[in-house]
């Protein structure tokens, strides 16, 4: 559904974002990872459309991205990073106003405000409406004309848990019935959660592409900490899971009954992207 091959871009005259290529398989989801200033957000406006001078390819739904037309804004659903609403207009009159923009069939606007729990603030204008309110409304906005791919920039960011899992619920739901899903975040939980597949995108290069499962695999190093006793004061020393056999610390204090704690710690997507980025995210 997705075909990016060599894609470069700049702004200015300095290249910014190099020689990426991805795949995005109909169905299934996609996400950019990586620090603030990365380029997520510029690769997401170059696939939509919006940014058309860049060399190398972009095909979106067959199309190459710099040649999309109104029928493919009809494919397409996008939440921009910031939401982009009506101040004056009420919640139910933006997604009215928006859902008129198309030819394809919309969604019913009083369930899609319920599904996100904003049918109560439905005839309240947007002006008074708080920040989560709006990434909701934002989000369901894009959903309005049940487009096949999904372009969500940051779906969860400023959403207390609550809402966030709102929101990851019904971006699975979305995968479910077959939509191709790409989301750019910050957030290292849920691209595991919702991302077959993992980019890590650091000062505008691709660092690494696979499964969130694989990339903590490939690290493989799951951890184990101890503490115990030493000289009446608390020590603690760390080993691999895989080596705790070899650790000769740890097996003598096994032995001699003096552990006092013990845990092991997986690696997590955040671990893996320091990593291999050398750079921590947010
Ligand atoms: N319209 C523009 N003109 C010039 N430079 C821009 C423009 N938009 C973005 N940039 C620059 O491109 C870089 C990448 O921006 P982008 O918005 O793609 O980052 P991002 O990865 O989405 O970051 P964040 O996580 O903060 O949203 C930044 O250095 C930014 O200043
Ligand atoms: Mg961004």
């Amino acid at each position: 559904m997705i075909s990016v091959q060599d894609l470069r871009f700049s702004y200015t005259r300095a290249p910014f974002l190099t020689d990426i290529s991805f795949q995005v398989e109909t169905g299934s989801s996609l996400g950019f990872l990586g620090p603030s200033g990365a380029g997520k957000s510029t690769l997401q406006k170059i696939l939509i459309g919006m940014l058309r001078h860049y060399g190398g390819q972009a095909q979106v739904a067959g199309l190459e991205a710099r040649d999309a037309d109104s029928a493919f804004y009809e494919r397409i659903g996008v939440a921009f990073e910031y939401p982009t609403l009506y101040e004056k207009l009420t919640g139910r009159q933006n997604l009215a106003f928006f859902g008129s923009l198309y030819q394809n069939k919309q969604l019913d606007i009083s369930a899609l405000l319920d599904s996100v729990g904003l049918l109560p603030s439905a005839d309240q204008k947007v002006a008074a409406y708080s920040k989560g309110m709006r990434t909701r409304l934002n989000f369901v906005k894009a959903l309005l004309h049940a487009p096949d791919i999904l372009f969500l920039d940051e779906p969860t960011s400023g959403l207390d848990p609550t809402n966030a899992h709102v929101i990851k619920q019904m971006i699975l739901a979305e995968k479910q019935k077959g939509r191709t899903i790409l989301i750019t975040t910050h957030n290292m939980q849920d691209a595991t959660e919702l991302c077959d597949q993992v980019a890590f995108i650091v000062d505008g290069k691709l660092r690494a592409l696979d499964t969130p499962h694989h990339l903590i695999m490939r690290k493989a190093a799951t951890e184990v900490a101890y503490t115990y006793l030493e000289d009446g004061r608390e020590a603690q020393g760390t080993c691999a899971l895989a080596a705790t056999g070899e650790d000769a610390l740890l097996r003598r204090l096994m032995a001699e009954n003096k552990l006092l704690t013990i845990h092991s710690r997986e690696q997590t997507l955040g671990d893996v992207f320091m990593d291999i980025t050398g750079r921590v995210l947010a």
